[in-house]
Formats: structure tokens, sequence, C-alpha cells
């Protein structure tokens, strides 16, 4: 009688609990709540995550219990970068809509689809997307990236199931992470350093002295990488015109400073540099 009387009050309490918070998730010992948090500082002339193509050198790392709660709150001084890793528990299948609103740029991907892209160096700006999810755990990444921390430093994730009217912040009571992906040192899901043809193109550029007159997003004596692919990418015989230029210079094109001949660059190499400079968007 007292066990059924006990157990009674325990249930009842139970259903208080969840109905004051509706999406309280109970436990599951191989987590804990929250999203796994790294951060990585990232140099002065980051501008985009998505040119990420190795991984920034440090890192700290801490479990966020609530990870929208408002500003990102950076353990490092200067420019970071910032990957939330975990499960989002789903109560209800239904068709869901994100909201990411960020400073700087941010990129979340759910069940690896990229869902949000909202990335770029830039004030408060927000991105939408719709996706169906089925009840049950779905694995979120979201990489953030902050030029100044004092200034920018918003990340805010929200939703609604196509039922309700408006975007609310995620409850954190469904966010969880695996204990073992804790403990493992290195669960990062960032690109190990490659040595395919994009990102040797860029160090070749770098280390051919393109850069005293070139930037990849800015003009300086010399035009924008970017103003050039999209000036290039779409002509007949692109990278031909580029190469043939890159080697006996060019003037006339973009104004009135010259680039001078570039000839002591061996072919193969130019081919690489090309490809890399029509490749961004
Ligand atoms: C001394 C400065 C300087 C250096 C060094 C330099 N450039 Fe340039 N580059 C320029 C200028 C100035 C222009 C614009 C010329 C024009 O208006 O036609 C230019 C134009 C270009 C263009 C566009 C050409 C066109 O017709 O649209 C490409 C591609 C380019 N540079 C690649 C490179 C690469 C690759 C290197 C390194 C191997 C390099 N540049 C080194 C100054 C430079």
């Amino acid at each position: 009688m007292k066990q059924v009387l006990l157990s009674g009050i325990f249930l009842f309490v139970t259903e208080l609990l969840s109905a004051q918070i509706p999406n309280l998730v109970f436990p599951d010992t191989g987590f804990v709540q929250g999203l796994f948090a790294r951060y990585l500082s990232i140099g002065n002339d980051f501008t985009r995550l998505s040119e990420i193509h190795t991984e920034p050198a440090y890192s700290v790392s801490s479990v966020l219990k609530n990870p929208f709660s408002g500003k990102v709150k950076a353990p490092l001084k200067g420019p970071f970068l910032m990957e939330l890793q975990g499960q989002i528990l789903l109560l209800d299948s239904s068709l869901y809509s994100f909201r990411l609103r960020s400073s700087d740029g941010a990129i979340v991907w759910i069940d690896g689809k990229k869902v949000l892209l909202n990335d770029g160096c830039h004030g408060l700006t927000e991105t939408e997307a719709e996706l169906p999810l089925n009840e049950g755990a779905h694995a979120i990444r979201i990489w953030y990236f902050s030029s100044n921390p004092v200034l920018h430093n918003n990340l805010e994730l929200n939703w609604k199931r196509f039922d309700e009217p408006d975007f609310y912040a995620i409850p954190p009571g469904i966010f969880r992470v695996e204990k073992s992906k804790i403990r493992a040192s290195r669960t990062s899901a960032f690109p190990r350093k490659s040595t395919n043809a994009f990102s040797k193109g860029k160090s070749l550029i770098a280390k051919s002295g393109c850069l005293a007159c070139h930037r990849e997003r800015e003009a300086l004596t010399g035009p924008a990488f970017l103003a050039v692919s999209q000036r290039y990418r779409n002509r007949k015989n692109s990278a031909a015109v580029l190469n043939s230029k890159i080697v006996n210079g060019s003037s006339g094109s973009w104004g009135f400073n010259r680039m001078p001949p570039q000839r002591q660059i061996k072919q193969q190499n130019l081919d690489q540099m090309v490809q890399w400079i029509l490749s961004l968007k």
C-alpha cells in the first residue's frame, strides 16, 4: 500500500516536472546533457568557415549545457572558431524549421547534411531552413567563428514545428553528447591536412609572392582573386587565358596598375594556382 502510494507520488512529480519543462529528456547513462564545444584560435585575416582546409592549431574544449543561451563566451582571447557537436533527441516526428542567427559566420549540419549556411564576416545575420525529422536522435554539428569577440559574439539557433506559429530557442534538455566523444582526445570533424589541388594552389600562391599584390577577397594593387574568378569562371578557356596572363603579365584589365610577368613559375604549379583562383565563390 505504502509502495503504491509512493510510486503514485513519484509519477505525479514526474508528470509535474515534464509538464513544466515539456522537452525535458531523462538522462541516458551513455550521454550527458549539452553539446561538446571546442574552441580554436584563428588568424586575424580569417573571413570564412567554408575556406577551412586544415584544422586550426590550438584547442580548448568543454561541454555546454545550454549552448545557445545568449552571447558566446570564448575561453580564448582574440579571433576564435567554435565547433559544437552532439545530438538532438526529438520527441516527435515533424517538419521542423530552423533559424540560425550569428555574428560572425556559422554553419549547421544535421545528420551530416549542411542545413544552414550563414558564413562570412558580418553583423547579426539570419538564415532559415525546413527539414523533416523523425522522432529519435539526430547528429548535430555547428561551426561558428568570431573575428572580433568583443563586438561579434552572437549565436542563436531557434526552431519551430510546422504547426507552431513562432520560432523559439531549442530547449537545452534535448541536446546530448556521448560520454565517449568527450573522452576521446580528437573528436574533431575538421578536414585533415590535404594535398589536393585545391589547398596546394592556395599555398603555392602564398609561396610565390602573389600576396604582395593580391588578396583572396579584397582588391590590393591587383584585383581580388574572387573578382578574377567571378569574371572568368564561366568563360571559355578561362584557365588557359589566366595561365598566360600570369606568365606574361597583364595590364589594362582591372585599372591602371600593371602586373609584371611571373615567368619563374613552373607550368604545373601555375595550373594548380589557376584552379584554386577559379574555384573561389
Ligand atoms: C607587383 C604586383 C603583382 C604581383 C606580385 C602579382 N600580381 Fe597579379 N595582378 C597585378 C595587377 C596590378 C593586376 C591587374 C592587371 C590588369 O589590370 O590587367 C593583376 C592581375 C592578375 C590576374 C588577373 C588577370 C586578368 O587579366 O584579369 C591574375 C589571375 C593574377 N594577377 C594572378 C597573380 C598570381 C598567381 C601571382 C603570383 C604568381 C600574381 N598575380 C602576382 C599585380 C600583381
